[in-house]
């Protein structure tokens, strides 16, 4: 049979061909600066004004901030973890039981982004799972390792009160009133990659996800400490975030870049992307707040407010998000696809 994930324990000693880039789409991993500064904020801080100019702040100049004293507790995150590392060390044939490339399964074990579309591959394999409502999903996730159902569930419930929060305050930070995200949003979905990317032979000529940004609402994302991968465009530069203890990284998606062009369109969706290296596998768990499904997006107030056509037509979620995943990955911003003309 021919294996499709990459995490077969097999060590690779060249790329294979399929993931080889073009010379002009290549990482270019020696001209990317550290970046020291994405913004680190402190949500157990009192003085909530200040909490909320920092955000904005974040929102403005990077799209990207981490937080620290988030609440969710150590232990779910160091299970979560854990248990994602045992899944992806599991023998192959028992993981390839999950395999899937069609992206509308609520479930399914996947390599690379979207197989079917695209043409170049990505260096990476991901678990996709659906985690709201809860009680709905948990039955289809994977029940080995025995603890995985158990410990996703407890960091799916603390993720999602972490998110809530966040796009409160986010709300909060442009001036719009406390629920006004909750609202709009609806029912939000809540959907999981566990993303794991193995040691690469030639990290220079591939991506582990290629730049891209992400079509949800909000994304919470958990790096491996130990490996750095993530890199985050800023003023034409990519800047690659250093992992930091007891964070997460939370950017901001699409769909809250639509909905606040109503107020300047300060805050944006950025691209951002994943590299690989030669060493050591790397893991992150990516945890997406989606609006539910018939959430109308559209900052309706903007005609009323500056007299001009909004940019970007109306949508349903679920219309985007079927346009997000009709494509590849590595090409124009998806709002593009709903442009006025
Ligand atoms: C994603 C993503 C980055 C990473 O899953 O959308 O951007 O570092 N992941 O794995
Ligand atoms: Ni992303």
């Amino acid at each position: 049979m021919e294996t499709k994930l990459l995490s077969t324990g097999v060590t690779f000693s060249t790329l294979p061909a399929s993931y080889v880039r073009p010379e002009s789409d290549r990482p270019r991993l020696s001209v990317v600066s550290t970046c020291q500064d994405v913004p680190i904020i402190d949500l157990a801080c009192p003085d909530r004004t200040h909490l909320l100019v920092q955000l904005r702040e974040a929102c403005k100049s990077y799209g990207f901030f981490q937080v620290i004293n988030h609440g969710v507790p150590e232990e779910v995150v160091k299970n979560m973890l854990e248990v994602a590392c045992e899944f992806f060390k599991l023998p192959v044939e028992e993981k390839m039981k999950l395999y899937s490339d069609d992206p509308s399964k609520t479930m399914r074990l996947s390599t690379s982004f979207n197989v079917k579309k695209e043409t170049i591959r990505n260096w990476r394999d991901y678990l996709r799972l659906h985690c709201h409502p809860l009680d709905k999903y948990l039955p289809e996730w994977p029940s080995n390792p025995p603890s995985f159902k158990e410990r996703v569930r407890k960091y799916c419930e603390e993720v999602r009160a972490l998110g809530m929060r966040i796009e409160e305050y986010i709300g909060e930070s442009l001036g719009l009133h406390a629920d006004y995200m909750k609202e709009v949003l609806g029912d939000q979905g809540q959907h999981m990659a566990v993303n794991y990317y193995p040691p690469c032979p030639q990290p220079q000529l591939t991506y582990g996800l290629p730049g891209h940004t992400d079509p949800n609402a909000l994304t919470i994302l958990l790096q491996d400490l130990q490996v750095s991968g993530l890199q985050v465009l800023k003023d034409h530069h990519w800047l690659a975030v250093s992992p930091q203890p007891h964070a997460f990284v939370v950017n901001i998606g699409d769909q809250i870049q639509w909905l606040q062009a109503v107020s300047n369109g300060v805050y944006k969706s950025v691209w951002h992307r994943a590299v690989v290296n030669a060493e050591k596998p790397r893991l992150s768990v990516a945890s997406f707040l989606c609006p539910s499904d018939d959430a109308l997006i559209s900052p309706a107030k903007q005609i009323t407010e500056n007299g001009s056509e909004p940019i970007y037509r109306g949508f349903t979620y679920a219309e985007y998000y079927n346009k997000f995943w009709s494509r590849n990955l590595d090409q124009e911003h998806c709002l593009e696809l709903f442009k006025n003309h």
